[in-house]
């Protein structure tokens, strides 16, 4: 029962990687993932799969419900968030102890795993990826190749499998990736093992020059919520707590958050500390919304827009500037041709620019040579931030 006064828990989660409380709009994801657990259950082979998407989208907390899922069935499907620097089977060392205790007792999986840990810190051994891409230490990968070959063939005698649930794949080297393509098109021959991955929007790119094996990986992309689902992911939280939302501030919110996850979990998030502050949470209201708007701009401003900016060069910060000079207001878009043009700069001359930008996931190209920010809203920070500082 909402009494006046109560602390309510706050159901909205504006963070990279938090479970929201209603995982809205992903039926298709999730059914592509199952799909690939049934076949490899049955003995048949699956592509692996790849979601690809912007930043703050949804990619981490889809990849971690999946893994929870293919957990529950009993396989062993370790999340692990690649970094610069932090190779496959670093990070899978790091995961391993947390996972064994998951597993189904009695299952030949669950006793390779222990086995697996048992031996002197088990993966440990397996070394650091932190020099993978150094050229000759690709060892490391055929240890691990092993390895999972050894897990998957335990787990195929129970009717499971095993899952590498890979976030960032765009953050490590080529040489890399192109052992984790190859260690994995290795193991699907056979064996029920897959690959399930995420990563920012130019990836399939990366990955084709990676590896030449790319086309047996199939490529999803997980996009903004559509206005209904939006709602949902509003409304949903909200009812769980005994919560309304008064029709005009969940339009409001919606409309604000522009099908981006982040910014309606955001809005959200800070319309329910207004409600909340004045002692009636029942209904949350439009005035409240009002009040929530400065609050979660700021935060956008100085934790998103801010801090990607900052952490831009000075060439890149000129594209950018240029960019948001050039934008077409009806589709967010320029062609990337104008802004070298604006730069009195070849294309060639300032691609190493755009394609930093693209890698820092601040701008992509959602059609050949044509380029657009990221996150909604950045643009127009741009402009008003060059136009202050002029
Ligand atoms: N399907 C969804 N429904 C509602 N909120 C979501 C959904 N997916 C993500 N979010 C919210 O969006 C934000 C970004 O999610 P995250 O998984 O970190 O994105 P990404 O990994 O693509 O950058 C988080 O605050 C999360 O709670
Ligand atoms: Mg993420």
């Amino acid at each position: 029962m909402a009494t006046n006064g109560s602390i309510r828990p706050n159901p909205y989660t504006p963070g990279a990687g938090d479970r929201p409380r209603a995982l809205v709009g992903r039926s298709d994801q999730l059914a592509l993932a199952e799909s690939v657990r049934s076949q490899l259950e049955s003995g048949y082979s699956a592509n692996s799969l790849i979601y690809v998407g912007l930043r703050g989208v949804g990619k981490t907390v889809l990849l971690k419900e999946i893994a929870a899922r293919f957990a529950r069935a009993g396989w062993y499907a370790p999340y692990l968030e690649l970094r610069r620097g932090l190779a496959v089977d670093a990070a899978l060392a790091g995961v391993a102890d947390r996972f064994a205790d998951q597993l189904r007792p009695g299952a030949k999986l669950t006793r390779s795993v222990r086995e697996m840990l048992g031996r002197g810190g088990g993966l440990q051994l397996i070394g650091s990826g932190a020099t993978i891409g150094a050229g000759r230490s690709r060892p490391t990968y055929e240890e691990l190749a092993k390895l999972l070959a050894r897990l998957a063939s335990a787990a195929s005698k129970d009717g499971l499998g095993v899952a590498l649930i890979v976030d960032e794949m765009q953050a490590i080297s080529l040489a890399s990736l192109g052992a984790l393509v190859q260690v994995t098109q290795e193991l699907r021959d056979g064996l029920p093992f897959a690959l399930i991955g995420a990563g920012l929007p130019h990836l399939p790119s990366y990955m084709a020059k990676a590896a030449t094996y790319t086309e047996r990986f199939r490529y999803e992309s997980t996009d903004n919520l559509h206005d209904l689902d939006a709602r949902a992911a509003i409304l949903e939280p909200a009812t769980a707590e005994e919560v309304d939302w008064e029709e005009d501030a969940l339009t409001k919110v919606v409309a604000a958050g522009a099908g981006y996850p982040y910014f309606l979990q955001l809005y959200a998030f800070e319309a329910w500390n207004v409600a909340a502050r004045s002692g009636r949470i029942q209904m949350i209201t439009l005035s409240d919304v009002m009040a929530a708007e400065p609050v979660a701009k700021r935060q956008i401003e100085a934790g998103v827009y801010g801090v990607r900016f900052e952490a831009t060069t000075e060439p890149e910060r000129k594209y950018l500037v240029s960019m948001a000079a050039l934008m077409d207001v009806e589709t967010d878009r320029v062609r990337s041709g104008d802004v070298a043009r604006a730069l009195h700069r070849e294309i060639s001359a300032v691609s190493p620019t755009r394609d930093a930008l693209i890698r820092k996931g601040v701008i992509h190209a959602p059609e050949h040579g044509l380029l657009a920010f990221s996150i909604p809203g950045f643009w127009q920070y741009v402009s008003r931030r060059h136009l202050a500082e002029d």
